[in-house]
C-alpha cells in the first residue's frame, strides 16, 4: 500500500502531466515523447531498463495516457478515427519495466553514487505504486532479475520508447542488446545518464552506445538534451519501418 506522501505526489503528478510539454526534465522528455509517436503514429511499447521505484515509469504512462485520451476523447479531430488512425489507436501499448530490484549489479566504474546494492526497492512496493495510477497487468509487465537474464522478456511489437536508466556500461549494453532487434525506424531512445562520467566517450551510456552503433545498421539522429546529464535520439533503422513486427 503507498504510503500518504507517494499517494498524494501521485495525485499532484496526475495534475502536473498536463503541463510536461515544455519541462526540461525526464517527465518533459516522456511527454514529448509520447507526443512524437501520438503525432506519427508509431505503434509499439515502452520499455524502461532501471525502474527503481516507478517514478518514471508512471510518469511515462500518465504521459501515454494523456496524449492517447487526446485522440480518443477529442471530438474535434479534423481528421477521422479510421485507417492509419484507427490501426495506431488499436495497439495499447505494453509498458515493461526491467530492473533487478536489489539495486545496482557489480561493477567497477569506480562511482560511489552507482556502487553495488544502491538504489534498493522491492517489486512489490513498485508495483502498488504503479497501481495507484491504474498501472498494472496486463498493460504493465515488470521483469525482476539482471537484464542480461531476462531477454526471453521482450515483447514482439515494435518497440516506440525504450528509456535506458541504468547508469552502468555494461547495464546499458546488455540493454541495447536486448531491445535492438525491437527498435524500428523512428523509435526514441531516451539515454538518461548519457553524459554521466563527465561526459567520457569511454564510459558509461555513451561507450556502450558507441559500441552498439559499431555493430549494428542502425543510426542515432541527437533530438534533444534534457536534465542534467540526458539526451533524446530518434532510430534510423533500414529495412524496419515499423508497420510490421520485427523478426
Ligand atoms: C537510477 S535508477 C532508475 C531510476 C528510475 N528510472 C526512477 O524513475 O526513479 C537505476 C536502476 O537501474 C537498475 N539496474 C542497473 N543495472 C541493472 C542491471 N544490469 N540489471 C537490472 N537492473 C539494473 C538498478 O537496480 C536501479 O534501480
Amino acid at each position: 500500500m503507498p504510503s500518504f506522501k507517494d499517494r498524494a505526489r501521485l495525485i499532484y503528478w496526475q495534475l502536473r502531466a498536463r503541463t510536461h510539454f515544455n519541462r526540461n526534465d525526464v517527465h518533459g522528455a516522456l511527454h514529448r515523447a509520447w507526443a512524437y509517436v501520438h503525432a506519427t503514429q508509431l505503434s509499439g511499447d515502452y520499455y524502461e531498463f532501471g525502474v527503481y521505484r516507478g517514478h518514471s515509469l508512471i510518469s511515462s504512462w500518465l504521459s501515454y495516457r494523456r496524449c492517447n485520451g487526446r485522440i480518443l476523447n477529442s471530438k474535434d479531430l479534423p481528421y477521422e478515427r479510421k485507417g492509419s488512425v484507427a490501426n495506431f489507436m488499436s495497439h495499447q501499448s505494453m509498458f515493461y519495466g526491467f530492473d533487478s530490484f536489489s539495486g545496482m549489479p557489480e561493477n567497477d566504474e569506480g562511482e560511489d553514487t552507482l556502487a553495488t546494492g544502491t538504489f534498493m526497492a522491492t517489486e512489490q512496493s513498485t508495483r502498488e505504486l504503479c497501481a495507484a495510477v491504474g498501472l498494472k497487468a496486463p498493460r504493465l509487465r515488470l521483469v525482476p532479475g539482471f537484464f542480461s537474464d531476462n531477454a526471453h522478456a521482450i515483447g514482439s511489437a515494435p518497440a516506440a520508447i525504450v528509456h535506458l536508466d541504468c547508469d552502468l556500461y555494461l547495464s546499458t549494453r546488455d540493454a541495447l542488446n536486448m531491445i535492438g532487434p525491437r527498435l524500428v525506424q523512428g523509435s526514441v531512445l531516451l539515454c538518461d545518464d548519457h553524459d554521466l562520467f563527465r561526459a567520457s566517450n569511454d564510459k558509461g551510456q555513451r561507450r556502450a552506445l558507441r559500441e552498439f552503433l559499431e555493430q549494428s545498421q542502425i543510426e542515432l539522429e541527437p533530438w534533444f538534451a534534457y536534465g542534467a546529464a540526458s539526451r533524446a535520439y530518434l532510430c534510423h533503422v533500414p529495412n524496419r519501418d515499423g508497420q510490421t513486427a520485427p523478426q
